[in-house]
């Protein structure tokens, strides 16, 4: 089978059906399997929450495409990092990077808490204070981070977090829903595991809530399967189909995704109406030269600060093209102000100490002409003009 990533978009995995020959494989829309007699199952499925044979489909694509053993779907991205952080017990510590997406600091302060499993945050770009803290609390088994981070798009150095993480016992999580495995592959830098929202680029058309976990080593892979099936918040056959179909067409849509984020980024710079602009691809952009070399490409989310001479709703309110929305990594732009939506669920006084203002936008630049999505931006812009 070639290698080529392109390629394995559409051919990876199973990707025909093996009775029928169809090229899409079918919707096994299904809950239960005959048996052919005791203990014996027709092709080893049972009860559709164990397996199903149209989402081991979509988890054998998602594991070659990351490059680990094996792979799993969940009813969205939370669901795939609550069952991977139910493979860490009481008395174990996360140590999460300062801007991973307002959910999983949620599931952490507000349910692990409660089960005896801690977090502590911290800025995984300074691989000092990291190691510092790993050498000095052995309570910390797990670290989980982003890059680039949301929504500041701060970058972190994989390879070197992991290998650090390694040196103590610690198991890397990386939630690489920002890149997908098209621009990043976070298990081939020294990662443990990789969670996905599938929801975002991978599914790429804002239809199907969906989350992923790779594993890169056998045990692991053994108990995540148990845990996916005792906790039971599997994908559904119907969104499983949906998600492969969004990514036959990944490679074509994040080439178009990074060529109309770094116009809009461009454009962001010069408008007078950003006081800063925070994209990847920019080469003054903090962790630039790192990001080059664990990524091949800037993605297609950019963020910046609404200059004082605007109002925020009335830019909001003015958008056309593009939707002001939560999520990201559709084709359609989107446009979300993170401290009210996706980073709410983080208090105020640790919002402000990381970065995240009242006055910051991040924009899910979409595949539309980039030419109309700078002209949304421009108009909502003067419509916002205080
Ligand atoms: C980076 C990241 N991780 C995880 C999640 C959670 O995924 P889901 O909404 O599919 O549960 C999100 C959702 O916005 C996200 O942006």
């Amino acid at each position: 089978m070639a290698k080529n990533i392109n390629t394995l978009l559409i051919h990876g995995g199973i990707s025909e059906d093996e009775t029928t020959g169809a090229v899409s494989i079918p919707i096994y829309q299904a809950t239960t399997f005959r048996q052919t007699e005791l203990g014996k199952t027709k092709a080893g499925y049972e009860y559709g929450r164990a397996g199903n044979p149209t989402r081991q489909a979509l988890e054998a694509l998602i594991a070659e495409l990351e490059e680990g053993i094996e792979g799993f779907a969940f009813a969205s991205g939370l669901a795939a990092l609550t069952t991977v952080i139910m493979l860490f017990k009481s008395g174990d510590k996360f140590l999460i990077s300062q801007n991973v997406y307002g959910g999983t600091f949620r599931i952490l302060d507000k349910i692990f808490k409660n089960f005896g499993v801690s977090y502590e945050i911290t800025d995984t770009t300074d691989l000092k204070v990291f190691e510092k803290k790993l050498k000095e609390d052995k309570s910390i088994k797990g670290t989980i981070i982003e890059t680039p981070a949301n929504p500041l798009l701060t970058i972190t150095d994989i390879k070197a977090v992991a290998e650090i993480a390694k040196k103590y016992g610690v198991t890397t999580i990386v939630d690489n829903t920002f890149m997908t495995p098209y621009l990043q592959k976070p298990l081939l830098l020294g990662a443990d595991i990789v969670v996905h929202s599938a929801t975002k680029y991978l599914g790429g058309h804002s239809d199907v809530i969906a989350g992923l976990a790779v594993i890169k080593d056998k045990d692991t892979a053994e108990r995540l399967k148990f845990f996916q099936n005792a906790a039971g918040s599997i994908l559904e056959p119907f969104d499983s189909w949906l998600l492969m179909r969004g990514i036959k067409t990944l490679g074509v849509r994040i080439d178009r995704h990074i060529e109309n984020a770094q116009y809009v980024a461009d454009f962001l710079k010069n408008s007078g109406s950003a006081q800063k602009v925070f994209y990847p691809g920019f080469k003054d952009s903090q962790g630039y030269e790192i990001h080059n070399r664990q990524a091949s490409g800037a993605g297609g989310m950019v963020s910046f600060l609404l200059s004082k001479e605007h109002s925020l709703n009335d830019f909001v309110k003015n958008l056309k093209t593009a939707a002001f929305a939560e999520s990201l990594g559709g084709v359609e732009s989107l446009v979300c102000h993170p401290a009210s939506m996706t980073h709410a669920s983080i208090p105020k006084e640790i919002r402000d100490k990381i970065g995240i203002s009242d006055n910051l936008i991040r924009v899910s630049v979409g595949i539309e002409d980039k030419k109309d999505i700078v002209e949304d931006l421009k108009q909502a812009f003067l419509k916002s003009k205080i």
